[in-house]
């Protein structure tokens, strides 16, 4: 696998690092309502994400996992996206996090945001890993954020390529003649 990297973005160290802080950041912002808090994660590009970042959350909680796709017409900037799983957490009057794994478009932070306010939370927040600021839409701002990238496809650490590399501990760019 290693060898199908043309370049590491961000080593396995420093998003631990960076993991922990976030850790630390929501449980501070959230103090008592942390008793309310679900989070609720986009499968699959989250899981590896998820799975260390709730290690650092030191509260009870509630664990939503949604799955969702978006079809790209070729004609259309945008994109419909399509809810494949519901949720079995009820989110009405609870404070809810949404967590992914990197904010392109915009385009499903927004889809799924607007989706569960419709399941009345008493508040929405999103933490997002990775952000290409260059495309993320100014007026969408995640409330916690990991790092900034430049915009180019990255995969590991829970991001994809075909499906594959999600396993791969570091955030890396892969060589361009994998890309069919
Ligand atoms: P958005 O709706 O355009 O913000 O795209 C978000 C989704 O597209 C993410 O949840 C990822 O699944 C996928 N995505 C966007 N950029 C990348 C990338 O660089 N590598 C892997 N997946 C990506
Ligand atoms: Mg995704």
């Amino acid at each position: 696998m290693e060898q199908d990297f043309a370049r590491i973005l961000i080593p396995r160290e420093r998003i631990q690092q960076r993991v922990a802080e976030m850790g630390r950041e929501i449980t501070r912002s959230y103090g008592d309502d942390s008793r309310e808090v679900v989070l609720v994660a986009i499968l699959a590009g989250s899981v590896i994400f998820l799975a260390d970042l709730v290690r650092y959350l030191p509260f009870k909680m509630k664990l939503g996992l949604i799955t969702v796709s978006r079809y790209r017409g070729a004609t259309t900037a945008g994109g419909e996206t399509l809810f494949k799983s519901t949720l079995d957490v009820d989110l009405s009057g609870r404070h809810v996090l949404l967590i992914d794994d990197i904010l392109d478009s915009g385009g499903t932070i927004r889809a799924v945001s607007d989706e569960l306010m419709k399941h009345h939370p008493a508040s929405l927040k999103s933490c997002v890993l990775l952000r290409k600021p260059s495309k993320a839409p100014k007026d969408l701002r995640p409330d916690f954020l990991g790092f900034d990238i430049d915009d180019v496809f990255v995969v590991g650490y829970g991001l994809d390529y075909n499906s594959q590399y999600r396993n791969w501990p570091d955030i890396g760019e892969l060589r361009p003649e994998l890309y069919a």
